[in-house]
């Protein structure tokens, strides 16, 4: 794993906006897989302001998302398909068409999971995918315990995965318990991975990831086993790790 450390969020943003942008404007067809929450943000705001100053274009992009809410319509407000929406699809010349999101409200979950594997595979499976990390490790909604083997399923939420999320809503109650999310297996399968880690509430999580064993009690631990995964995370996410591991420093 390649670890980049930078100085703080923006930094983080920024490193991360630029290895994104250097990757479509190499290959203006990428499929991109995208992650919503607090972390991706800040990415995101400088993909729109790389994008209207100097004009880097979405119009071939895909994009797949890693998971949705069970029980909330793309037309929810808290619906990742609205986040996804509000903090990047509308503000780039991406072709809303190829922006996709499991559907919270499919009346067959079963066949929803399947229909985005196959729409993963017919992609030609996801160039860089982007991920954030849960403080008990998961990645997309990936919570301890999931099978490495696993492709879009759906969980049952832990409790501290909605209480990390009831920011976003109302209240805890307004979260909803169960998500569709890409499997395990599917984000391995993408060709290169981008971690990203901001705050002291992740540094017990990113320790874990880089001094630990691959373990399927401790989802993201299965990076471990990518060739291509580049984590760029701040000083207070990196805060518990040996010296020794060595990141490097961003510019
Ligand atoms: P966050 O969530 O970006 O809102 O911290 C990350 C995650 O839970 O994967």
């Amino acid at each position: 794993m390649n670890v980049i450390q930078a100085f703080d969020y923006e930094q983080m943003s920024r490193l991360a906006a630029a290895y994104i942008i250097k990757q479509v404007r190499l290959n203006p067809s990428i499929v991109l897989g995208l992650a919503t929450g607090g972390t991706p943000e800040g990415t995101y705001r400088q993909l729109i302001r790389d994008h209207k100053e100097f004009g880097t274009s979405y119009q071939k992009v895909k994009s797949i998302n890693l998971d949705e809410y069970v029980g909330l319509s793309p037309h929810h407000p808290n619906s990742f398909r609205q986040f996804m929406n509000e903090h990047l699809f509308n503000h780039l010349d991406i072709q809303k068409e190829q922006t996709q999101l499991p559907d919270g409200k499919a009346s067959d979950f079963i066949q929803e999971c399947k229909r985005y594997d196959i729409l993963i595979e017919r992609s030609g499976g996801i160039d860089l995918q982007l991920l954030g990390i849960g403080e008990n490790g998961h990645i997309g909604f990936n919570e301890p315990g999931t099978s490495f083997q696993t492709k879009t399923h759906i969980v049952n939420l832990t409790e501290s995965t909605r209480k990390a999320n009831a920011r976003f809503f109302e209240n805890l109650s307004s979260v909803p318990e169960q998500a569709l999310t890409m499997g395990i297996q599917s984000i391995l399968q993408s060709k290169r991975i981008l971690l990203l880690a901001s705050g002291n509430h992740k540094a017990e999580a990113i320790m874990k990831l880089i001094n630990g064993k691959v373990d399927e009690g401790f989802p993201a631990s299965t990076l471990n086993l990518h060739n291509d995964v580049t984590l760029i995370a701040d000083q207070a996410a990196l805060s518990l790790v040996d010296r020794g591991k060595g990141a490097e420093h961003g510019r």
